[in-house]
C-alpha cells in the first residue's frame, strides 16, 4: 500500500531564455519576450509529492517536516529572488526554462530522500503554465 505525501514551495525567481551560441535574432524568433536581455521574473510555485509504504511504527511515509526543511534548504534557500542564469551554477550552460528548472528540483531533493521513496514534482511558472517530472 503506497500513499504519496505533498508539500507545496514558492520561490521567486529572474531568467532569461537564450543560447549563447544563436544570434540575438534567433534566441527572439524562438524564446520572444522570454529572450528579453534584462530578465524578466516569475512566482514559481511548486509541490513535490513523495510516495512509498506507511512506516508500521511512525505511520508516516515521510514525516512532512524532514521533506519541508529539505525544500527550504535545496530550494527555497537557493532559488528565491535569484536570477537563475547569473546566480545559480546549475544554469551556467543550462537554459533555465520551466523543463529544465524542474529536472533540476528533482534531482536536488531526491539525492536528499531515501532511495525507497519515489518523488515527482509540479512546477508552476504561471498559475496556468506547468511542468511535472518524476525522474523518467
Ligand atoms: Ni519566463
Amino acid at each position: 500500500m503506497k500513499v504519496t505525501v505533498s508539500r507545496r514551495a514558492h520561490f521567486n525567481a529572474a531568467h532569461r531564455l537564450y543560447r549563447k551560441d544563436w544570434s540575438f535574432e534567433k534566441n527572439n524568433e524562438v524564446f520572444g519576450l522570454c529572450n528579453n536581455p534584462n530578465y524578466h521574473g516569475h512566482n514559481y510555485e511548486l509541490i513535490a509529492s513523495v510516495t512509498g509504504e506507511i512506516d508500521q511504527e511512525t505511520g508516516y511515509v515521510i514525516d512532512i517536516k524532514i521533506l519541508k526543511d529539505i525544500i527550504k534548504t535545496e530550494i527555497e534557500d537557493a532559488f528565491d529572488h535569484k536570477n537563475l542564469n547569473l546566480d545559480l551554477p546549475d544554469f551556467k550552460e543550462l537554459n533555465p526554462t520551466a523543463e529544465n528548472i524542474v529536472v533540476i528540483i528533482y534531482n536536488k531533493i531526491k539525492a536528499k530522500l531515501n532511495g525507497n521513496l519515489d518523488l515527482e514534482i509540479v512546477l508552476y511558472e504561471t498559475p496556468r503554465n506547468f511542468v511535472t517530472y518524476s525522474g523518467k
